[in-house]
């Protein structure tokens, strides 16, 4: 068992903590909307019971700033992400804390990720942002919807591909998404539901197709490697350059390739599925609210005008604040990595009145803990004027927790909002988006959360839009 595994027997019941048993109907395939609901009716601090073993799941503001303190708690691997280990082992997102490779690699990989290096970046973004507007205009020019999730998996992956790895997934140039795209959420669906199996029964043909889509992705691991393998990498300052090459800075040797092939598969997962989630939720609400499009296509005329084919500047970006917030404010309703765990580093009392013993796991709950009281009185509106800086300054700062916390919070956060950030405003600068559908959201879940189904037709702006 991992050192950081939690107590195998139930947490038995805490004074004022209610218990739900939800093993007669199983949490379904949407586990999170699921808790959402049961927060709904318990409140925000909440264990869920299924065939005997319990989660215990918090989305009150105050528990969770307590979570934060790194000193008492630490990222917990829960079961769907031991799940996810199964073919992502110890890169970044899976790691145990105290495996040393991660230490290593996130020492390693952190440069990558410094706010400078979205410059590098920068190029690769905007390439790829082109092969989604030559893409959308042919679409338009038919009168062809476009499904939404799919273009901005197309856009995020092949993104992920060339700035990290300088490997092209020629998304746009299938009918199809990727294979890579379909075994991956095939995988994360596997280690999504099988915490959930109820014992005794059958899943041996689920688990030969998850090894089937698992031996698949590690192909093309192999792929991407071996396409820099046996280059000279010195001066190479992307992901894998630095994964093959550089040196620890204190200890000197570099990552081993059973954790680069994790690092890779680590990467390609992490740095696309929820971004493209992210970019959709960000087109669902901006479809669905004229006024805030307004403002956002107000500020990137600001910056571009009339032009046609825009040319931003990696400084532009920074300068799309309204843009920005609409991003935040999509990921406030619909973070798409909606829970991430954290066990007691000892035996403590969080909040000051919930016992936990070593290792014991809670989980937070972010699409409640971003409904909280905290946001005011209509929490589910939609409203970017949460993220001014004012407001923002007023908060807790706690209250929004998207990427996560601490030393093990997003390492690409930097990297999903600069990409986020540039391809909406590029959208809605040259498109008007029709809600053909009169679209009614339905989320789907695969470990990220993106909305199903989700549906435009565009038409090219004109001068006096
Ligand atoms: C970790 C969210 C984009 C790479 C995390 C965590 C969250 C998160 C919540 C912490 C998980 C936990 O505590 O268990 C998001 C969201 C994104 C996004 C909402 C987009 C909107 C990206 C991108 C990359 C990336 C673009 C890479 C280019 C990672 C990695 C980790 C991580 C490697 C693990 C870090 C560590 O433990 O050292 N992300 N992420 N993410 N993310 Fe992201």
């Amino acid at each position: 068992m991992p050192p950081t595994a939690p107590h195998p027997e139930p947490s038995g019941t805490l004074p004022g903590i209610p218990v739900v048993d939800i093993t007669a109907t199983g949490p379904g395939r949407t586990p999170i909307q699921q808790v959402m609901e049961l927060m709904r009716t318990h409140g925000p601090v909440l264990v869920r019971r299924l065939h005997g073993r319990d989660a215990m799941f918090v989305a009150d503001a105050d528990l969770v700033a307590d979570l934060a303190d790194e000193e008492r708690f630490a990222k917990h691997i829960g079961p769907a992400l031991e799940n996810v280990r199964e073919f992502a082992a110890d890169g970044l997102f899976t790691a145990y804390n105290d495996e040393p490779n991660w230490a290593k690699a996130h020492d390693i990989l952190m440069p990558a990720f410094a706010l400078g290096s979205m410059r590098t970046y920068h190029p690769a973004m905007l390439r790829v942002a082109r092969r989604l507007i030559d893409s959308w205009d042919r679409a338009a020019l038919d009168g062809r919807p476009v499904d939404v999730p799919e273009d901005m998996t197309r856009m995020t992956l092949d993104t992920i591909g060339l700035a990290g790895f300088d490997y092209d997934f020629g998304s746009f140039e299938r009918d199809e998404p990727h294979p890579f795209v379909r075994s991956m959420v095939r995988c994360l669906e596997w280690s999504m539901a099988r915490p959930a199996r109820t014992p005794g029964e059958d899943h041996s043909a689920a688990d030969a197709s998850f090894r089937a889509d698992a031996g698949y992705l590690a192909q093309v691991v192999d792929d991407v490697i071996a396409a820099r393998t046996g280059t000279d990498q010195s001066g190479a300052e992307d992901l894998l350059g630095l994964m093959l090459s550089a040196p620890h800075p204190a200890e000197g040797t570099t990552l081993d390739a059973a954790n680069i092939r994790n690092q890779v598969i680590t990467f390609l997962i992490a740095g696309h599925e929820t971004t493209s989630g992210a970019m959709s939720f960000a087109l669902y609400y901006l479809a669905k609210h004229p006024a805030v499009l307004r403002l956002v296509q107000r500020e990137a005329d600001a910056l571009w005008g009339d032009t046609p084919d825009p040319e931003p500047t990696y400084d532009d970006i920074g300068r799309l604040t309204y843009t920005r917030q609409v991003l935040n404010e999509a990921l406030r309703l619909w973070p798409t990595a909606a829970a991430f765990s954290r066990h007691a580093r000892e035996d403590t009392l969080l909040g000051g009145r919930i016992p936990l013993r070593a290792g014991q796991a809670v989980t937070v709950l972010a699409p409640m803990l971003h409904r909280r009281p905290v946001w005011g009185d209509n929490p589910e509106l939609f409203d970017p004027e949460r993220f001014t800086p004012e407001a923002e300054a007023a908060r807790p700062v706690h209250a929004f927790k998207p990427f996560g916390t601490g030393e093990r919070a997003c390492i690409g956060r930097q990297f999903a909002l600069h990409e986020a950030t540039m391809l909406l405003a590029l959208l809605v600068h040259r498109y008007r988006l029709h809600d053909h559908t009169g679209y009614r959201l339905t989320v789907k879940e695969t470990l990220t959360l993106k909305p199903e189904g989700f549906t435009l037709t565009l038409t090219p702006r004109t001068p006096d839009d």
